[in-house]
């Protein structure tokens, strides 16, 4: 669908996006507030674990981050000079609930009463997510997610919060990326609360997906029609070089995409999954009656997080365990990136996200939005500037890979770059900015970088070059 536009002197091509496609960007509550201890707010995990020596790159910590908790007015005047139509963002579960369940704290839900006020006098659309992490510490010192009595607080904090926002937020997600908070929470630990139980991993993303259920259920069952539900899971595009690793693909792609979207299209827990990981005990003793159910309750629309592709070979000894957070994992060897990197390392190849978005019309058939597609690279700002054309080079490719799947019939009706602000990048710390703003963390300064001044521009034109970087 390349067209030519009319209007523009060089008559450049665009590949132009539906009407009413949804431009957006998203952050997390524990990424950017900063103000840990104000307000009544509780101890999440992500307060224990960055005190703990070691567990967070620099010692660095939640405070100040990008202290939007105070400076949330000045952010949404950014977003609003952007052009953005909406905004991701996530409720801090410990400032609403300080020890995650019985009292809420009015302090807590006053701000985002706050923050989503300012949102929609600046015409942005509020998008919540309810949990992106920060679980109340209270909550851990009882198993966290390992413990099912998790998911049934999750569900009555998500709808208390639903509650309070029904009147002005019509889009919201349960969970952000379960996978990370099961398998990187308590599988290899290298995120909070850096348990390293992978048999205990698989129980937690059990009582993660039955939360997610019970959520939706219970805020389904208080919402006006027009309100529209939804997960946010981390997908991966798995690729090999032979068709003797096709096997190794399976085994990642079972438990990084599968094991997560096959329940919630009512197909239950993977089989091949479920064999795999039986040696480390069987995980499955935890699913109850009617609990499938539950988390196969419909919802609206998936949220789609893609970064990467992975690349796997078999490995020589079918059961040499991989390591790493994929809990039960045996003969599987992790390649190393090709081509153009991050300053993650991550590997960029936007065609995984046309292939995953391909892949997930087959399997899903739901409406999908890109919650989150974004790189790190380390900015420097010179003359008031921060010329990231790495990152724009990314925000473009993988703008063109998204419409390539619009024009193969792939039902997208929204995109959200991560993130709006550099933040506080979980175990990397600082040290990883993804932003399209840069933030200066010793002055809170932000400057729109170069790809943010694009996202403006695709947004204004509600298209992307065909070719090349630019745009009038
Ligand atoms: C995702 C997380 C998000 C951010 C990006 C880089 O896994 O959801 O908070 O850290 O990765």
């Amino acid at each position: 669908m390349t067209t030519t536009d009319p209007d523009t002197e060089v008559g450049r091509d665009l590949l132009r996006f539906p009407p009413d496609f949804l431009w957006g960007s998203a952050t997390a509550s524990f990424q950017i507030e900063g103000a840990t201890t104000v307000d009544g707010r509780g101890p999440s995990i992500w307060d224990t674990f960055a005190a703990k020596p070691g567990a967070v790159l620099g010692g660095d910590t939640g405070d100040p981050a990008c202290d939007h908790y105070r400076r949330y007015p000045a952010d949404v005047e950014l977003m609003a000079e952007l052009g953005l139509g909406a905004y991701r963002f996530s409720l801090a579960w410990p400032r609403i609930q300080p020890l995650g369940a019985g009292r809420v704290e009015p302090r807590g839900l006053a701000f985002y009463d706050r923050l989503v006020d300012e949102l929609l006098g600046k015409g942005v659309q509020p998008v919540v997510t309810l949990y992106h992490w920060d679980l109340p510490q209270a909550l851990e010192d009882h198993g966290g997610w390992r413990n099912r009595d998790t998911a049934y607080r999750f569900a009555e904090y998500a709808a208390l919060a639903h509650e309070r926002l029904a009147d002005r937020v019509q889009l919201w997600t349960t969970l952000n990326e379960p996978w990370c908070s099961a398998f990187l929470g308590y599988a290899n630990g290298i995120h909070a609360p850096g348990v390293v139980d992978p048999k205990a991993s698989l129980e937690a993303a059990h009582h993660l997906m039955l939360g997610h259920g019970l959520a939706v259920e219970a805020m389904r069952a208080q919402a006006p029609a027009d309100h529209r539900f939804s997960i946010v899971l981390n997908f991966c595009s798995v690729w090999v070089d032979d068709d003797a690793s096709l096997d190794a693909a399976r085994k990642v792609d079972g438990l990084q995409n599968r094991l997560f979207l096959d329940p919630l299209a009512g197909r239950g827990y993977p089989e091949d999954v479920v064999e795999d990981t039986a040696w480390l005990g069987d995980w499955t003793s935890v699913v109850r009656d009617g609990d499938l159910d539950v988390i196969a309750t419909p919802i609206d629309w998936m949220g789609v997080n893609y970064y990467s592709p992975t690349r796997v070979a078999v490995a020589d000894d079918p059961l040499v365990v991989s390591g790493g957070p994929f809990p039960g994992l045996r003969g599987v060897e992790f390649l190393p990136a090709r081509g153009e990197v991050t300053g993650f390392g991550w590997e960029v190849d936007a065609r995984g996200l046309t292939e995953l978005l391909e892949r997930l019309q087959r399997d899903v058939g739901l409406p999908l939005v890109i919650t989150e597609n974004g790189s790190a690279f380390p900015d420097v700002v010179e003359g008031g500037e921060v010329v990231d054309e790495a990152r724009t080079r990314y925000l473009v490719d993988h703008l063109r890979a998204v419409h390539r799947a619009i024009a193969a019939g792939v039902d997208v009706r929204g995109y959200f770059a991560w993130s709006l602000l550099d933040n506080f990048e979980w175990a990397a710390g600082y040290s990883q900015r993804f932003g399209i703003v840069h933030v200066d963390y010793d002055t809170q300064v932000r400057t729109v970088k170069r790809s943010g001044r694009t996202l403006a521009k695709v947004i204004g034109a509600n298209a992307v070059p065909a070719h090349g970087y630019d745009l009038p």
